[in-house]
């Protein structure tokens, strides 16, 4: 029978971690040891972690608006910069908004705001995205909510009685031009999957199909908020307008974030 290893102490974890390049060692031993209930367990996630997958996959969660949102391998880490788009997005909502959260990963921004609105009352929250494993995750955080992940290609995963009765359309599609996906760090490069990423020339040939599918989607004022860079924000924007939404862009320099928001007039 073989022994088991001795537990690695906070301390051990840290030096591990710094020397592999974790830039929040300290943060990130700490999550690690609390969420290891076995000193085998504890070996393998740092283990995980020094070779390079992102915290969030090590841990199975990301937090995101201050909640815990299940991350599977090979699904989208959902990104702090988004909690921008979900605090215009809340402040949009009219009571009982139908939500659509399309390309929807892990399914965090549609539970963010879903969760903010829940008090409220009733929310109707619908997700979709292409790729099975991001569906299967999504459902683990949409279903408590009461909320549906359907799948495939963008609009046509979702049901047509949605049609014309969207609230809140949100939409972090990929946005990355695709000769520049080299240059992500490897967390992304290598361990999110490439359809979560890569937007085609310019990177926003997602943005594109959204931005000119959402009018027939969205209610009367309902809204399209849809995450971008700041250099692609005017093409963004302009994809909206071709689309029939009068769009704005917004921007938070703190989270160095930029969102499209479009309104059905
Ligand atoms: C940048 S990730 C964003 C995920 C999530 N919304 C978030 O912010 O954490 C983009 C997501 O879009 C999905 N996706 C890419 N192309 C799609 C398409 N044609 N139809 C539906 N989903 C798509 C990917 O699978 C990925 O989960």
């Amino acid at each position: 029978m073989s022994a088991s290893p001795p537990l690695l102490s906070l301390p051990a974890i840290v030096t591990r971690l710094r020397a592999a390049g974790c830039v929040f060692a300290e943060d990130e031993a700490e999550l690690l040891l609390s969420a290891a209930d076995t000193p085998e367990r504890l070996a393998a996630m740092v283990e995980r972690r020094v070779v390079g997958l992102p915290l969030e996959h090590v841990l199975g969660w990301a937090e995101f608006c201050g909640l815990r949102i299940a991350v599977d391998p090979g699904v989208f880490v959902p990104r702090r910069r988004t909690e921008f788009l979900i605090r215009e997005a809340v402040a949009l909502a009219r009571p009982g908004a139908v939500v659509v959260d399309l390309c929807c990963g892990s399914g965090a921004m549609g539970v963010a705001v879903a969760s903010a609105l829940s008090a409220t009352g009733r929310v109707e929250l619908h997700a979709a995205d292409v790729e099975p494993a991001a569906v299967r995750c999504a459902r683990r955080n949409v279903s408590p909510l009461g909320g549906r992940v359907h799948q495939g290609d963008l609009y046509r995963a979702l049901p047509g009685a949605l049609r014309g009765r969207v609230g809140i359309l949100l939409a972090n599609a990929p946005y990355v031009p695709t000769d520049e996906i080299g240059l992500l760090p490897p967390e992304a490069r290598e361990y999110e999957p490439l359809v979560a990423l890569d937007g085609g020339a310019d990177g926003l040939d997602v943005q594109r199909r959204v931005a000119a599918g959402a009018a027939d989607w969205l209610a009367p004022g309902g809204h399209l908020l849809m995450e971008t860079s700041e250099r692609q924000a005017p093409h963004t924007a302009e994809a909206f307008a071709r689309g029939g939404l009068t769009p704005r862009v917004v921007g938070d320099d703190e989270l160095y974030a930029t969102v499209v928001i479009g309104v059905r007039e």
